[in-house]
């Protein structure tokens, strides 16, 4: 088993839809990061492509000059979905309750989770789907920081060091047969510790865990 009962938990265990109720139009990690993550999307994604932007919100990292075929969104909230300016389309559905996305096979060039792979109690499941969802040779790009709703995080993220959630999401994807061997992405501040502990070049830490369907 990838993750035993209790590593599963949550703090607050109540339902989820209930935490992302109300929409929050907020950017959940700093500009630093935000720009990190599109720069990978424009090395990584190719135009004109089927997207899907899993856990998604009111915003869109994707290069604005880039232009695809279909970008289908999901998460929790309709209202910031709505909001979405990049969205084609998007459905709402609680991951936790139910894994199984309402999508064909191998329908997509590549799929997103950006922040929010820790809010995923059941990752095997939701991982199998991703493989399922792909297309042979598609994405699966699944970028975090350091930041989280910790009451809403599993216990498996809350309890690891960030090397070893990197881990952890190596771990998701090699639970499933078909995936490339996952390749990861790390960038850090390279000032030193006590310029960062003043404030001085210290950004939200960038970590992307990237493998492709088989
Ligand atoms: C920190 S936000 C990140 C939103 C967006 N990816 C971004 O980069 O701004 C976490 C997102 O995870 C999604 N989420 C959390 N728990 C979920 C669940 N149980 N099922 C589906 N989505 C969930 C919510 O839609 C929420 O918008």
């Amino acid at each position: 088993m990838l993750l035993r009962p209790n590593q599963r938990q949550k703090l607050d265990d109540t339902d989820d839809q209930l935490f992302y109720a109300y929409p929050r139009f907020v950017t959940h990690v700093d500009d630093g990061f935000i720009q990190q993550l599109t720069d990978l999307y424009r090395d990584r994604l190719k135009p004109n492509t089927r997207i899907i932007d899993m856990m998604s919100s009111w915003v869109s990292h994707l290069p604005e000059e880039m232009e695809f075929a279909h970008i289908e969104g999901h998460g929790l909230n309709a209202e910031e979905l709505a909001r979405n300016p990049r969205l084609n389309h998007y459905f709402v559905q609680n991951l936790n309750d139910n894994p199984q996305l309402p999508l064909p096979d191998q329908d997509f060039d590549a799929v997103l989770i950006c922040v929010s792979v820790q809010y995923l109690q059941y990752p095997e499941a939701i991982f199998s789907e991703i493989h399922r969802i792909l297309k042979p040779g598609g994405i699966a790009i699944i970028s975090f920081s350091n930041r989280m709703f910790f009451q809403k995080a599993i216990q498996a993220w809350r309890d690891a060091s960030e090397v070893s959630r990197v881990e952890l999401v190596k771990h998701y994807f090699t639970s499933v047969p078909g995936f490339t061997t996952p390749e990861v992405i790390v960038r850090q501040s390279t000032m030193p510790y006590f310029l960062q502990l003043m404030g001085i070049g210290a950004g939200d830490p960038f970590y992307a865990v990237i493998a492709y369907r088989n």
